[in-house]
Order: C-alpha cells, then structure tokens, then sequence
C-alpha cells in the first residue's frame, strides 16, 4: 500500500500542510516544535482514526479552531481517497466520497505501522497495555479477533459489576468462558507467530539473538477447569482469571529488559519489534504496510540506523521525521541512493 500524498487542516498547530510523498522514504526535517511529529500524527489518525500519542482525544485539532480534516490518496490494488472530519462532536469518514457507517470499513487500509517517542513505552508500561499492544497487530492480521475481543470485554465488565454488587455470575459464566478460551486460542496462535518472526528480524538486524519474548498465561486445558479457577473465591471484588490477565515478559541475554537495559538497548528492541510487525503484516495481509518512524536517529548509533534504515528502504514506504539530516551517516548514504528514492520536506515557518 502507498500513501500517494497528504493534506490536512487544523492538526495541532499547523493549520494546513499538503505534499505528496515518494514511495520510498520521504525525510521530514525541522527545528523542535515545528510540527514533525503532528504529520505523522494526521497520517496515523487518517488510516486509523487513532493518535498514537499517550495523551490526546481533541487536543489534536488546533487550538482556537473546532474541526480537522485530513485527506489522503492511497494507492492499493487501486488508488482510494480517504477523507476524515473531526470535530468536538464527532468523526465522520469518507471512502472515496462515500460516508462509511462502521469504523472497521477502513481496516483494509490500517496497514501502518509507528514507533514514535509519543507513544506508550512498550517496555516501561503496565501488563495490561503490553497485551493491548500485541492484540492491535493481532486485529490487522486475524479476522474476527477485534469483535471477539469486544465481547469478552463487555462480558467482562457485565461480570465485575455483579460481583460489585454481590450477586450471582452464574447466568454470564458460561459465556464469558466460552470467549476467554476463544481469544486464547487466536492470541497464543499469534504470540508464537510474532515471537518466532521477532527473532529471524533481530538476527537479520544484529546478527544475534539477544532478547527474548515470553508470553505468560494461565489458560487452562479445558471448560470445567476454565470453570473452576473463574469462580475461586477472592476479596477483590471482580474477575481475577482470564486472558485479560495475560502477560507478556520482554528479556535481554536471560535479564528482564526493563531493569537492566540501557536506553539504546530498549530502543533497539522496539524497532526491532516494529519491523517484525512490518513483515508480519507484509506476510499476512498481502500488501506493504507504510512505516512512520518518529524521531528516528535519537538514541540510536549510526550502525543500528543503517541497519534499520537499509531494512525499511526499498521493502517499504517509509515516512521519518527528524531534527537534522547534515553531517550524519545517513546524507552520505542518501547521497549513494539513485534520485528520487528519498525526498526531503523541511519544515520550517515558511513551508507552513
Ligand atoms: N491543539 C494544538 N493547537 C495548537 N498547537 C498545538 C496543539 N497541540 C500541540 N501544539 C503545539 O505543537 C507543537 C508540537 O508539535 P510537534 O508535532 O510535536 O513538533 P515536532 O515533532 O516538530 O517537535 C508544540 O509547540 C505544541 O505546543
Ligand atoms: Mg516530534
């Protein structure tokens, strides 16, 4: 899939931008503050209807104004324009003029992958955003996995209330097991695919196989026993066993990674993980994600940057933004690239 070209109004503080991309590697330069991270934002937001930053629901549309609208021409097996229009009420998404009804519609145009400092630390974050993080690829890949996903939650939520409220959960128990066992067996069908693949892309990076993914979870060998641990007395009020009691452990050389790693280490190990999402969604889904790469040559030394950089280029379009290209390893490299496969778009007060 390409991303042809972009345009949007009102996203942060830029109040209109519109440049076509190369469907290679487009660069985005400019000072601090200038708006790097807010294209790839509108671009994230256009295929996803998500920010991938932590924190943001309408703090994206521009101060002062009350709507954005971002619009975008893709090209797939044919070219599609994608438009959305956000403003404090609602969101409303056109496929090539048409209005869509359900958010999903655009799935088949999710095929994108980021790794922004923005976003929620994969390592240092909680257990239960580590799962939602591996589930969100699992939606792009496994058909049928978001609505299962979403009935388990909602059984889980009308499960906790009764218990809350010291009631029986016996009429619900039989149901939510029935979708907990159902999401266990797509999600460790997942977890081993992505894990394995994890490891031939850090070999195919660094030539070695220092870190390691472990999936950890309690899921049972049948129904009766599922049944058994769901209805195990506790104090705490609500439900304590599930697969939304999943972890995962991220490890460097046999050391938990979030302890002992230092901060390129862990750098390494979340774009490793963005490129095996990469290939995974390549593999499965028959078509190119695009990559956004945030930031990209913060923390990083210059020979894991060509690496990553020299994985990206050519396989897929690549959108990156960062402070300055000059006097790094990478304008040299540039420089050796026939013409045309990397563009440069700098961004500065007059470019907006
Ligand atoms: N809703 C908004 N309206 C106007 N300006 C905003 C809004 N949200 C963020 N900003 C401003 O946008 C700038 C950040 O843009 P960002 O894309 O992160 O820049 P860069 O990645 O180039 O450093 C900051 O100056 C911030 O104050
Ligand atoms: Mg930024």
């Amino acid at each position: 899939m390409i991303l042809e070209e972009i345009s949007f109004l009102n996203v942060r503080k830029l109040e209109h931008f519109h440049k076509k991309l190369s469907e290679n590697t487009t660069i985005i330069t400019g000072k601090n503050g200038k708006g790097k991270t807010s294209i790839l934002e509108a671009i994230f937001f256009l295929l996803t209807t998500k920010s991938f930053r932590k924190k943001y629901n309408q703090s994206i549309i521009k101060e002062t104004k009350d709507f954005l609208q971002i619009k975008g021409i893709v090209t797939k097996e044919k070219t599609t324009t994608i438009k959305t229009t956000y403003s404090r009420k609602q969101k409303k998404i056109k496929i090539n003029d048409t209005i869509i009804k359900k958010t999903s519609e655009l799935l088949p145009y999710c095929n994108i992958v980021s790794a922004s400092p923005e976003e929620v630390d994969l390592i240092e974050t909680h257990r239960g955003e580590k799962i939602k993080y591996f589930d969100r690829i699992c939606f792009k890949t496994t058909e049928g996995y978001v609505e299962e996903i979403n009935k388990y939650n909602k059984l889980l939520k009308i499960r906790n209330k009764l218990l809350e409220e010291n009631q029986s959960t016996a009429a619900w128990d039989n149901q939510i097991v029935e979708a907990g066992i159902k999401i266990w067996k797509k999600r460790s069908v997942f977890l081993k695919e992505i894990i394995e693949q994890f490891k031939k892309t850090e070999k195919e990076i660094t030539e070695k196989n220092n870190y390691e993914i472990e999936y950890k979870s309690k899921k049972t060998k049948d129904k009766n026993e599922y049944l058994k641990e769901l209805n195990k007395k506790n104090t705490l009020k609500k439900t304590i066993f599930g697969p939304h009691k999943d972890n995962l452990v991220f490890k460097q050389k046999g050391s938990h990674l979030q302890d002992t790693g230092s901060q390129g280490e862990k750098k390494l190990f979340k774009y490793i993980l963005k490129l095996t999402e990469a290939e995974l969604l390549r593999t499965e889904n028959k078509t190119n994600p695009i990559i956004l790469l945030d930031d990209f040559f913060a923390k990083l030394d210059d020979e894991n940057i060509m690496k990553i950089f020299t994985f990206f280029h050519r396989k897929f379009q690549t959108i990156i933004t960062t402070t300055t290209i000059k006097d790094t390893a990478m304008e040299k490299k540039i420089k050796t690239f026939q013409e045309n496969s990397v563009s440069i778009i700098e961004i500065n007060d007059q470019t907006i």
